[in-house]
C-alpha cells in the first residue's frame, strides 16, 4: 500500500506543483514534503509562499536529472512516494528549444524512474491529454488512445510516459500515470492562456486570438487535478493511466469573452492573429476510468470557480502595480 507519509514532489515551485504543496500539507499522514526544483524561468519561489511556513516542507533548488542528488534525497528523508510535476511546458518555447524539453522532460523523467526503481519508491508520473493530439467530435481521448503528439513539448511528455509505461512492464516498477487536461488556478505563468489574457484585459490592450479561436479545450481547476493526482497516488493500480479533466469544453475565443466579461472590458479588444502551428483543434477526456478507480470527479464548477481565478490575477496585477 503506497504512503503519504514523506512525499518528494518535484517541479513544486510551479503552477500545479505549488498547489500540490498545499493539498499534500493538508493530507492525512504527510510528515514531510521535500520539493525539488531547478527553478526554470517557469519555476517561483514566491509560489510557496505561506506553506513554506509549516515545519514539515524542506525545499531543494536542484535538476531530476541529477541521479546522486535524487537518490540522496530519498535516503536522507526515507520517502515513501515521489509525485514528477518537473516539466517543461510552454509549448511556444518548445518549437523555438526543443532540446531543453528533451533534457527536463525525457532525461529528467528517465533518471527520476531509475532512482525510484532503485530505492524502490512509488512514482506517480503528471502528464499531459496533449500526448494524445487532436480528438474529432463526438469522440473524447480515452487511455488507450494511440499517443499522437503535435509538437514537441507534447512529444517530449509523451516520451516521457513511454519511458514510466516501460519501466512498469519489464521491472514490475510501481508507476501510475495521470494525464489531465488544460488547467487553471491561482499561481499560473505570465505567459499562459489565461493570465495572459488577463492581463490584456486589465490594461485594456488586444486579447490576441491565433486564427479563428474555435480550438476547444477542456479545462479543470487545478485544485481537482491535484485531488486526482493524490487519488491516483493512493488507489491506482501499478503501471495504470488515468485521464483527468474537468468535463468542461470550452473553445480558446469562449475563454476570452469569459474573461471579458468578468472584467468588465468590451470585447473590441478581442484581435485575431495568424494561426500558430501547434494549436490542435479540439482536445476533449473521458475520465470514466479514473471516476470509477479512484472514486474522484471534479468537484469545481467553472461558472463559479473561473470568474474567482481571474479576479485573482487582476487583483495580482493592481497589487503590483504591473504597468
Ligand atoms: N498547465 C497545464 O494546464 C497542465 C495540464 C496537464 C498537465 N500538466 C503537467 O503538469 C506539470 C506541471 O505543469 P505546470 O503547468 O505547473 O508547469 P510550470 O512550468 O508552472 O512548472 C514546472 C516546474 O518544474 C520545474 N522544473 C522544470 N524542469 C525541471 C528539472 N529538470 N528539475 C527540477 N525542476 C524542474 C520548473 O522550475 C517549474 O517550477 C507538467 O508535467 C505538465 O506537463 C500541465
Amino acid at each position: 500500500m503506497r504512503q503519504l507519509r514523506s512525499i518528494l514532489l518535484t517541479g513544486g515551485a510551479g503552477f500545479i506543483g505549488s498547489a500540490l504543496v498545499r493539498h499534500l500539507l493538508r493530507a492525512k499522514g504527510l510528515e514531510r514534503l521535500v520539493v525539488l526544483d531547478k527553478l526554470t524561468c517557469a519555476g517561483n519561489r514566491g509560489n510557496l509562499i505561506g506553506p513554506d511556513q509549516d515545519p514539515r516542507l524542506d525545499f531543494v533548488e536542484g535538476d531530476i536529472a541529477d541521479h546522486e542528488l535524487t537518490n540522496r534525497l530519498l535516503r536522507e528523508h526515507h520517502i515513501t512516494g515521489v509525485f514528477n510535476l518537473a516539466a517543461d511546458s510552454h509549448i511556444e518555447r518548445s518549437l523555438q528549444s526543443p532540446a531543453d524539453f528533451v533534457h527536463n522532460n525525457v532525461l529528467g523523467t528517465s533518471c527520476l524512474v531509475e532512482t525510484c526503481r532503485s530505492a524502490a519508491v512509488p512514482l506517480l508520473q503528471c502528464s499531459t491529454d496533449e500526448v494524445y493530439g487532436p480528438v474529432s467530435p463526438p469522440d473524447r481521448s480515452v487511455e488507450i488512445k494511440p499517443l499522437n503528439p503535435t509538437n514537441p513539448c507534447a512529444a517530449s511528455k509523451a516520451a516521457a510516459d513511454l519511458f514510466c509505461l516501460a519501466a512498469a512492464r519489464c521491472h514490475g516498477q510501481d508507476i501510475v500515470i495521470t494525464r489531465s487536461s488544460d488547467n487553471y488556478g491561482p499561481r499560473q505563468h505570465a505567459e499562459k492562456l489565461v493570465p495572459t489574457f488577463v492581463h490584456a484585459a486589465f490594461h485594456d490592450q488586444p486579447i490576441l486570438i491565433p486564427g479563428h479561436g474555435m480550438q476547444i479545450r477542456d479545462w479543470i481547476h487545478v485544485d481537482d487535478h491535484c485531488r486526482g493526482m493524490i487519488a491516483a497516488f493512493l488507489k491506482g493500480q501499478p503501471g495504470a493511466v488515468y485521464l483527468l479533466g474537468g468535463q468542461c469544453e470550452r473553445t480558446i475565443l469562449g475563454i476570452a469573452r469569459s474573461v471579458l466579461e468578468i472584467l468588465g472590458k468590451p470585447s473590441s479588444l478581442i484581435t485575431h492573429v495568424p494561426e500558430t502551428p501547434d494549436n490542435d483543434e479540439r482536445h476533449a477526456v473521458d475520465c470514466s476510468k479514473a471516476v470509477a478507480g479512484l472514486g474522484w470527479k471534479p468537484q469545481e464548477r467553472f461558472r463559479s470557480s473561473f470568474p474567482l481565478v481571474v479576479r485573482e490575477i487582476a487583483a495580482n496585477l493592481q497589487g503590483s502595480g504591473v504597468a
